[in-house]
């Protein structure tokens, strides 16, 4: 019996990328998925689906209240219940000195990497409590450590979802939900691509203890193990998956 069988994944931001990645194995160790992207997540959808496996996409901006309400009342219609939330959903940054962000800039990163975790996180809450073995996963930032320079808003959006995914997981605690937060090194995807070179992809590497370029696969089985009931005593953590490129 595959360790997710039986078991409803929701993951965010799932049409590319680290969510993506997550999607397909979570999907291949047996879990049914469910996710909710801006955009069309076909091809994840389809290599799941190529691959055996279950899975549905719906258009969704994390940020819409609306859409999330939609969204989650065609997964309670299709499945009751839902096991494993993977809160991944987020827009990545350039370099902008913090004094030059506009409010809407800041705004914009609190609204999607922060305030998004928190809309689906409320939304799938009265599923997620029926499944007795709850699982809320949140793709922070490694950034918050590093405090890049020219990275505010960014950093400070994902260091927010530190202090949500401390406080969860002690209020959760008693219904057998656990909360933790995953931290990527750099890891290349659309989202990085868009503002880092093979330089920059390199430079970090090199700084790693493991030499090695971290992949959105490295992630996925990361979260698939916070997922499982091997995890069950782990909850309000912080784990790095960065080939000891930060050591705190
Ligand atoms: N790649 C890295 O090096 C790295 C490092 C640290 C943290 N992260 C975090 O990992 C997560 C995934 O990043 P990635 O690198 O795979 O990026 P990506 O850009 O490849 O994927 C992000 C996904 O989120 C979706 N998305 C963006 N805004 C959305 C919204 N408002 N509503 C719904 N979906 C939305 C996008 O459509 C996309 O599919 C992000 O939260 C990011 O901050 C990534």
């Amino acid at each position: 019996m595959k360790r997710f069988e039986n078991r409803v994944a929701v993951i965010t931001g799932a049409a590319t990328g680290i969510g993506s990645a997550a999607a397909e194995r979570l999907a291949a160790e047996g879990a049914i998925i469910e996710i909710l992207d801006i955009k069309d997540a076909v091809e994840t959808v389809q290599a799941i689906v190529d691959s055996g496996g279950q899975a549905a996409a719906q258009i969704c901006d994390v940020t819409n209240q609306g859409q999330i309400a939609a969204a989650v009342s065609a997964i309670e219609t299709r499945h009751q219940k839902i096991d494993i939330l993977v809160n991944n959903a987020g827009i990545l940054s350039g370099r902008t000195p913090w004094h030059q962000l506009s409010y809407e800039e800041m705004n914009r990163f609190v609204q999607v990497n922060y305030l998004g975790y928190f809309n689906v996180s409320k939304a799938l809450y009265p599923l997620l409590k029926k499944s007795g073995h709850g699982r809320i996963i949140n793709v922070a930032s490694r950034t918050y450590f590093l405090a890049n320079p020219g990275q505010m808003a960014y950093v400070a959006s994902k260091g927010a979802v530190m202090g949500m995914t401390r406080v969860m997981a002690k209020e959760l605690g008693e219904e057998g939900i656990t909360v933790n937060a995953v931290a990527p090194g750099m890891v290349a995807t659309p989202g990085t691509e868009a503002h880092s070179n093979e330089e920059a992809f390199n430079r970090v590497m090199m700084n790693q203890a493991i030499k090695k370029r971290v992949t959105p696969e490295h992630l996925a089985g990361l979260i698939a193990f916070i997922a499982s009931d091997d995890a069950e005593m782990i909850t309000g953590q912080f784990i790095l998956c960065d080939g000891g490129g930060y050591l705190h």
